[in-house]
């Protein structure tokens, strides 16, 4: 067993076998011109602290073995070719802004984090492995090959730019999830997505598929309590699931307060102009809207009786019922922050199909900090996170 401790840098147009154990704990460069094997039966050890920079390439032959509990880049020239094992642990972190290639037979288990730099490639024509506790995050591309396999136990988060290019078979397990947050997976024929965990998909999902996706979904729960809906402890209120016409008497609290700090942060006045109303209230609101636009207009911008979300008494029209509203330094802070305090845009931009209405930059609804949180991050409308839409 060696320690490579200290700084050490090859020396360019060296190449460098590792045969036996070698830990690295210190700060190793393998430069551009180099080449670094990693023997069958030898094995590289990246140790907690230690860090590896890839500028040249690491060859990883059958039976050899490189294991990450540190960091390791592989840069824009580098590159590492496996044949063998490549390990990233848990807590470590592999970014790769270059090329990094799992070759048949070859096997990347990621338990840490892997980052797939902007422009950077993965190539798997063996197996990858989202492990347990593993995220890979996709920036680059990654061309998963007829006869590749990747697995995730956990994420898989494509983020706007990267893509998955699918020749191959990705299986989604049970808690594994497959998260499209702007980039794409193009799923080429005879190629397939499969498993029990989630696909999920958000707005700017561009989903191209020749081949075959069949992921299990899984159902929401709906339960009804005294009449109204809910899906967990998120009150429902839609066209599809309206209230009882006795449901709500007044402003939930909860939902004031934060509404009270979220103005006390901003700085703007938010004016409510209107929150809790009754069911004979919105037979009028609606019959109003009504008389002014006819049927097929009102049911875009107005909620029928026992369908509004403002009888649920979470629900707030801020300063103003216009869609400039969103032009003003008020409307978009609101559109920008307001789920820091567990509000959403119930009535978003472009999710008319999901919703049932226009848009309504104005209109906020309370669901609490986590879930507001959750819906920011990767849904377009409570619809869509509820897996309604
Ligand atoms: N304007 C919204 C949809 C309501 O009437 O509740
Ligand atoms: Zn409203």
């Amino acid at each position: 067993t060696y320690i490579w401790n200290g700084k050490r840098e090859f020396e360019s147009g060296v190449n460098f076998s590792v045969r036996s154990e070698i830990h690295i704990t210190g700060t190793v460069t393998v430069p551009e011109n180099c080449t670094l094997y990693v023997r069958g039966g030898g094995k590289l050890i990246i140790d907690k602290g230690g860090e590896l920079t890839v500028q040249g390439t690491v060859k990883i032959n059958s039976d050899g073995i490189l294991r990450n509990f540190g960091s390791m880049t592989v840069e824009k020239s580098g590159t590492v070719n496996t044949y063998g094992w490549l390990i990233n642990r848990e807590k470590a972190s592999l970014k790769n802004y270059g090329n990094v290639n799992v070759f048949k037979n070859g096997c990347c288990n990621n338990y840490g984090k892997f980052t797939n730099a902007k422009n950077a490639v993965v190539y798997v024509t063996g197996h990858y492995y989202v492990r347990e506790n593993g995220v890979l995050n996709m920036y680059g591309k990654m061309r998963v090959q007829p006869s590749a396999f990747v697995r995730s136990y956990n994420e898989i988060n494509v983020y706007s730019g990267g893509v998955i290019n699918n020749s191959g078979r990705i299986d989604v397990t049970d808690s594994g999830v497959l998260y499209l947050q702007g980039g794409k997976l193009n799923v080429k024929e005879n190629a397939s997505v499969t498993g029990k965990g989630s696909l999920q998909l958000t707005r700017f999902l561009a989903l191209s598929n020749d081949g075959k996706i069949s992921l299990a979904i899984n159902q929401p729960q709906i339960r009804q309590v005294n009449g109204a809906y809910y899906v967990g402890e998120v009150l429902l209120c839609n066209k599809k699931y309206p209230l009882p016409e006795d449901f709500g008497d007044g402003v939930f609290a909860e939902a004031y307060n934060a509404l009270e700090q979220m103005r006390k942060d901003s700085g703007y006045s938010m004016t409510v102009v209107s929150g809790y109303r009754s069911y004979q209230y919105q037979e009028q609101t609606f019959a109003y809207w009504e008389s002014l636009y006819g049927t097929a207009q009102a049911e875009k911008v107005s909620a029928r009786a026992g369908t509004s979300e403002h009888q649920t008494g979470l629900a707030f029209d801020i300063s103003s019922l216009n869609v400039s509203y969103i032009n003003t330094y008020e409307g978009q802070w609101l559109a920008e922050n307001c789920w820091k305090y567990g509000f959403i845009i119930r009535f978003p931009d472009g999710c008319e199909k999901h919703t049932g209405y226009t848009y309504e930059p104005w209109h906020i609804r309370y669901v609490g900090k986590e879930i507001a949180k959750q819906i920011h991050e990767t849904s377009c409308c409570l619809e869509h996170y509820l897996g309604l839409a």
